[in-house]
């Protein structure tokens, strides 16, 4: 039997997964890291601390699987997106990578849009947001001139656990879309945006194809994690991509649902020119010519998880969920907004800060993780509705990550949304999906969709029930309210934050 590996460097973990020539999944490891965040809005990691992660999980994954290490032909990776890792000439990381969730970036923010103007939307197909890396590399230009005077390459995330795998330096399409410094249509770093900031090109990596193969395991890293030096290492994709491969959005009419740390709503597009006018990102996708239109939700299942922590550390999430399911639609008149770290779409605000709204002394735990979940999933509805505003159709969703577990959430996504929505059969996330690019790049399929046809199958559908769909739609406006209402007062509480 042949195996491939898929890596997904997560936000809170690394997972690395075993899937055989037939798409069984035969063996899957994870280990966690930690995450920086010295200041409100601030949030860094450690690259080493990646790279030693993963090459922990690599050796338990092929240990416990007990194959022949050369049965294991070749790897792949889905990674965190934008996050900004910076090199010096010896290849030396200069400072903790920035990550996508990091919003200290405003005011570099408005600078790109000054003095790009309609040029940035027009090549880089999306606005100037917090999250992504051109806003973070002209912060360490303004902030720590001495760290930006070293810099000889900077690295999106994935791609830097893929240099110390293989010391071959590279990104690929679908993550270099997320710096907005690359023309999207052409797939070349932008002249016209580098030189407006003064940024030399040979910073900026080489540029391949998802599934282009990068180099082979140096020979140190294969004896450490148990496999051979011949294994084949191929460039990967933004975790969004990826998991759009995974969960086979790979033509058009496809939308993904994914909620983990953050959630998003991803529509495949075939066409550069589908314009949504900067109100959802536009990236190139890991299928080859292909793109996807996307609103993100920062904290998805992050605020579930803080809700958790902050409040129900005896319950398991299972537990939470299950009670979820004996709250009646709209939580006793309790709505929450999931904005505990700002948000993206559809409202690109790092100052705004989450709110319960209408909390009653008939409330308990239970009333409020139910608002917790609906709050998430009437977020990524605002994604949708951008979406279906501009004439797409929506009508089936498949959802994978932390949401797609519940069977109460999948049909609370199912009445949030109006459309059906899919669980997969043996949903493993982005880390299938780099799985995939690795099965292809080894010529086991012809195609990405050859291979879903053999990797993927659907379990169930859930579909909305007409009356619950009626009771969000009215819940769903009272919702939108609450953004503009308590805008204002989030600025104003600014200065309180830590
Ligand atoms: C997408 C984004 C997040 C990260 C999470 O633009 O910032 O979904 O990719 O890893």
């Amino acid at each position: 039997m042949k195996y491939v590996i898929g890596v997904d460097l997560g936000t809170s973990s690394v997972k690395v997964l075993l899937v055989d020539e037939h798409g069984h999944v035969c063996g899957e490891a994870a280990e966690q890291y930690q995450l920086i965040q010295e200041r409100s809005g601030w949030s860094e990691q450690n690259p080493e601390d990646w790279f030693t992660s993963t090459k922990l999980a690599l050796k338990k994954l092929v240990s416990q699987a007990g194959i022949p290490k050369d049965s294991v032909e070749g790897i792949s990776f889905s990674g965190q997106m934008h996050g900004l890792v910076l090199l010096d000439a010896e290849h030396r990381v200069i400072r903790n990578a920035i990550l996508w969730n990091d919003t200290r970036t405003t005011e570099q923010c408005r600078v790109i849009e000054q003095v790009l103007g309609d040029t940035l939307l027009e090549v880089a197909r999306n606005k100037a947001l917090e999250g992504f890396t051109l806003p973070k590399l002209l912060w360490v230009k303004d902030n720590e001139p001495r760290n930006y005077e070293q810099i000889a390459t900077f690295l999106l995330p994935k791609d830097y656990l893929r240099f110390r795998l293989t010391n071959c330096l590279a990104t690929e399409y679908s993550d270099a879309a997320g710096t907005i410094m690359m023309d999207v249509r052409k797939k070349q770093w932008s002249p016209e945006i580098l030189q407006a900031f003064g940024i030399p090109q040979d910073i900026c990596p080489p540029l391949m194809d998802s599934g282009a193969v990068a180099g082979t395991l140096l020979p140190e890293v294969a004896d450490e994690v148990g496999l051979t030096d011949s294994v084949k290492v191929f460039a990967g994709g933004a975790d969004n991509a990826c998991g759009a491969i995974g969960a086979g959005i790979l033509s058009p009419d496809a939308t993904l649902c994914s909620i983990g740390t953050s959630g998003v709503v991803l529509n495949y597009e075939e066409d550069s020119e589908q314009d949504y006018h900067g109100q959802l990102h536009f990236f190139n996708h890991g299928k080859r010519d292909a793109y996807y239109s996307m609103g993100v939700t920062l904290a998805a299942g992050f605020s579930l998880s803080w809700f958790k922590d902050t409040f129900a550390r005896a319950s398991s999430f299972n537990q939470l969920l299950e009670q979820v399911g004996n709250v009646p639609i709209g939580a006793g008149g309790l709505v929450f907004t999931p904005y505990l770290v700002g948000e993206r779409t559809p409202h690109s605000d790092s100052v705004i800060r989450s709110s319960f709204i209408g909390i009653d002394a008939g409330h308990t735990l239970h009333h409020f993780a139910r608002a917790v979940v609906e709050g998430i999933t009437m977020s990524l509805r605002e994604s949708i509705q951008i979406m279906s505003d501009a004439g797409r159709r929506i009508n089936t969703i498949v959802s994978i990550g932390g949401g797609s577990r519940s069977d109460t959430w999948l049909q609370i996504q199912a009445d949030v949304f109006g459309a059906e929505v899919v669980r997969l059969e043996s949903e493993q996330g982005p880390a299938l999906g780099a799985a995939m690019l690795a099965a292809v790049g080894c010529g086991w399929f012809s195609n990405l969709d050859e291979c879903a046809k053999v990797f993927i199958s659907r379990a169930k559908t859930y579909s909305p029930i007409a009356k619950n769909t009626e009771l969000y739609d009215q819940l769903y406006a009272i919702y939108r309210e609450v953004y503009p209402t308590t805008r204002s007062l989030n600025q104003k509480l600014q200065q309180f934050r830590i």
